[in-house]
């Protein structure tokens, strides 16, 4: 093995949980981690996509576990921590991903309905998974929390003032885990990244703004584009890899002295220096 093979496979003999792993982000992130070593845990409710983000995994060399799972259900997650984590019997890396919002919308269209459905998808799952898998990143050498948030967190728009006010109640959560759980050597950190051009949750937002703008997909695409470029002082749009390289640092020795952080994968996006 070369110098460059051993810095790649820095993660070997590490434990991953990408929640949300099947799709979008998440396996992304799942891959990445998996390239540098890592045994691989995934979940998300649907068993085909958990299946073949399983076997591309499974094709980058990596031992993987996929497991259907809706993390929005206490005792699913239970479920799974006593099923799939502990015959593993050990847990390095959690990666809370499972996240988003399904419809653009503006805070006097939306319904309680809607504020619930996006606290239980983006913070409760985060609060459900990270309870269940603290007994196991306490007793790592190596532990970590990386929660994906969003810029949205930390720069109110106009439109989804529901999973802005999310995505700050998990960057907050993050801050304060990273205070109980420092003393227990578990690094916390959370990613705020802008829109993201990839497979869900892009091209669902397309797919709406086709649907309301009555155009077609590559025009709905076109004006996307221009937004989130004009959005970004670099005027370039992000991607999976964007976060997921990110994800790998902050799970590498490299970052060891990292915690409480909130890092901006957004082109220059958000203009706050806080
Ligand atoms: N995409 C962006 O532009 C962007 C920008 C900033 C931040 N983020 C954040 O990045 C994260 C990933 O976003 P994405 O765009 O990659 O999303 P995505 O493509 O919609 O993928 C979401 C993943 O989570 C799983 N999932 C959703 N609900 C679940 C539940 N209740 N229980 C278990 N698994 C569940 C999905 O699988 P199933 O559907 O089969 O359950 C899928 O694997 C989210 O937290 C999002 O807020 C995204």
């Amino acid at each position: 093995m070369t110098m460059k093979n051993a810095a790649e496979k820095d993660l070997a003999g590490r434990v991953a949980l990408i929640t949300g792993g099947s799709k979008g982000i998440g396996k992304t992130i799942a891959l990445t981690l998996a390239r540098r070593g890592a045994d691989i845990v995934i979940c998300g409710r649907g068993a085909s996509a958990l299946e073949t983000a399983a076997e591309e995994i499974r094709a980058c060399g990596s031992t993987v576990h996929a497991h259907p799972l809706d993390a929005t259900k206490l005792e699913g997650v239970r479920d799974f921590f006593r099923k799939v984590i502990e015959p593993i019997g050990r847990l390095d890396i959690l990666v809370n991903n499972i996240g988003g919002v399904r419809e653009v919308a503006k805070f006097p269209d939306l319904t309680d309905d809607d504020w619930y459905g996006i606290f239980d998808t983006n913070l409760m799952t985060m609060v459900r998974v990270t309870r269940e898998a603290l007994s196991y990143l306490t007793k790592s050498p190596y532990a970590r929390i990386i929660n994906i948030a969003s810029v949205a967190g930390k720069q109110p728009g106009d439109w989804n003032p529901h999973y802005g006010a999310v995505k700050a109640a998990m960057i907050h959560l993050s801050k304060s885990l990273s205070r109980t759980l420092g003393p227990e050597h578990v690094r916390v950190n959370a990613i705020c990244s802008s829109t993201i051009k990839g497979e869900g949750a892009w091209k669902r937002d397309v797919e709406s703004r086709m649907r309301s703008g009555n155009v077609s997909f590559e025009e709905a695409e076109r004006v996307l584009e221009a937004e989130v470029r004009a959005k970004a002082p670099l005027g370039e749009i992000g991607t999976p890899a964007d976060v997921a390289e990110l994800v790998a640092f902050l799970a590498s020795n490299q970052a060891c002295f990292i915690t409480g952080t909130c890092i901006e994968v957004d082109g220059g996006t958000v203009r706050s220096i806080f």
